[in-house]
């Protein structure tokens, strides 16, 4: 027998353990994983020897733009981030221009997706003023469903009532209800750098957080918090825990950068959630190991150089993330914060397991060939050198451990040694969905 592809005797983890193995790949999906010596013949072979052979990373928290937004990012610049940061699978959100709150938006990111990627999307909708525009079709082909109650997309507040409302419909159509936990900025413009942080705030945070559990006692939706910044925030998700009706999630910046690093003179640190303080991060670590948040995503969330050079004030809210959240885990598991398990967890299963993504997040037999392997080599993190439009990152300088060398997406080398081995719209499937219905679409 022959098989497609062997990526031969790479370091892979199991059960916690770095083992020499071989996977094997035919049709786009693994075939099987063999001892040294044992692998089948293939019609392509990729030696492996010394690199680390890993489950592709799934971001469930990324801003694509595309659209009307290309000049920030469009779905290759951002795919290509997504591939070349060993990320096969990218989620993507809601808040374009114009925002997705019916079929026929989506139906364009779609269409724009489909031509331009380098890896499998999955995309979520927000949820209208008016629930009737959205239709059964969108609720097909959207993993979860979005809500920002401090900046809605569509005309409505985010009150008790309404947040009911959008769990109702999350629960009837199984979907999970993604928030941006805080709370309504007040009218006026803003802001000081110290009026910034003082308006998104822990405490406002918290309290969004509090309201959303309350408005969820007796509705049981799934809920799933946007990326955790505030020591407090764990605490209130560590106390509401139950089996999987709350997940929750972190990002690398707000887990590894804080507040006082940067001198916020310009928009690079500037992003929603803010940076917090050292004691956040040192609590959001912990909440890792304690299974208290469930995943990191990287929120890409890419704006143009000139709107991240001006004034902290003036600046937009985002940083780009695709090409630094491996490295950045990565070089944690090196420097011995994280284990492997944990790495595995927050970056490749947990992901799959809050949208109910099938087939993705394992390195196993029958899953589906989405591969990152990375080297074990020290590199600087330089923003000039991103494959995604954004170019500012936090993360500038940065001596990372480990550097995405390919990436495979459904059986496809698409990234390979700083190269794209193949045209836009080959590799991957667009849109990734929880089920797989026939659609017409
Ligand atoms: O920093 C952020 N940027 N936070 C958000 O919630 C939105 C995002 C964006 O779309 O730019
Ligand atoms: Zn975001």
């Amino acid at each position: 027998m022959s098989v497609d592809l062997v990526l031969k005797d790479g370091l892979t983890v199991s059960t916690g353990q770095e083992l020499v193995r071989s996977i094997a790949i035919e049709k786009g999906k693994i075939e099987g994983i063999y001892r040294q010596g044992e692998e089948p013949d293939s019609k392509e072979l990729i030696d492996c020897r010394g690199q680390y052979v890993l489950p592709g990373f799934i971001d469930i928290h990324v801003h694509l733009r595309g659209l009307l937004q290309k000049e920030k990012e469009d779905y290759e610049t951002g795919t290509r981030a997504a591939a070349a940061g060993g990320i096969t699978t990218v989620v993507d959100m809601p808040n374009s221009s114009p925002p997705v709150l019916d079929m026929q938006v989506l139906q364009q990111k779609i269409n724009e997706a489909r031509e331009h990627r380098y890896t499998n999307i999955g995309f979520y909708a927000g949820i209208p003023a008016n629930m009737e525009k959205m239709s059964d079709n969108l609720f097909r082909n959207v993993l979860g469903l979005k809500v920002y109650p401090h900046r809605p997309l569509d005309d409505v507040i985010y009150d008790r009532e309404r947040i009911r409302e959008c769990m109702k419909v999350a629960k009837r159509q199984e979907l999970p209800l993604m928030f941006h936990p805080d709370l309504t900025p007040p009218e006026r413009e803003t802001k000081s750098v110290d009026e910034y942080f003082e308006i998104h705030s822990c405490e406002s945070e918290v309290r969004s957080l509090k309201q959303f559990l309350d408005a969820n006692r007796d509705l049981d939706c799934r809920l799933h918090v946007c990326h955790v910044s505030c020591a407090s925030t764990v605490e209130v998700i560590s106390d509401n825990r139950q089996e999987d009706l709350l997940t929750a999630e972190a990002t690398p910046h707000h887990l590894f950068l804080c507040r006082d690093s940067f001198k916020m003179d310009d928009g690079t640190a500037k992003m929603l959630p803010p940076l917090r303080l050292q004691e956040d991060c040192n609590v959001l670590k912990e909440a890792i190991s304690r299974c208290q948040i469930d995943i990191v995503a990287s929120d890409h969330a890419p704006h143009t150089s000139a709107e991240k050079e001006s004034s902290f004030k003036d600046a937009k809210a985002g940083i780009p993330g695709l090409e630094t959240l491996t490295p950045v885990l990565l070089t944690e598991v090196f420097n011995g914060n994280l284990s492997w398990v944990e790495l595995l967890r927050i970056g490749c299963s947990g992901p799959a397991s809050i949208l109910r993504i099938a087939g993705k997040g394992v390195l196993s037999e029958g899953y589906d060939a989405d591969i990152a392997i990375f080297s074990r080599e020290d590199w600087v993190v330089r923003g000039e050198e991103f494959h995604s439009k954004a170019k500012r990152t936090p993360f500038e300088g940065y001596v990372a451990k480990a550097k995405p060398v390919k990436t495979i997406v459904g059986g496809e080398v698409v990234f390979n040694d700083g190269e794209f081995e193949v045209p836009p719209g080959i590799a991957g499937a667009v849109p990734i969905r929880k089920v797989t219905i026939p659609v017409n679409t």
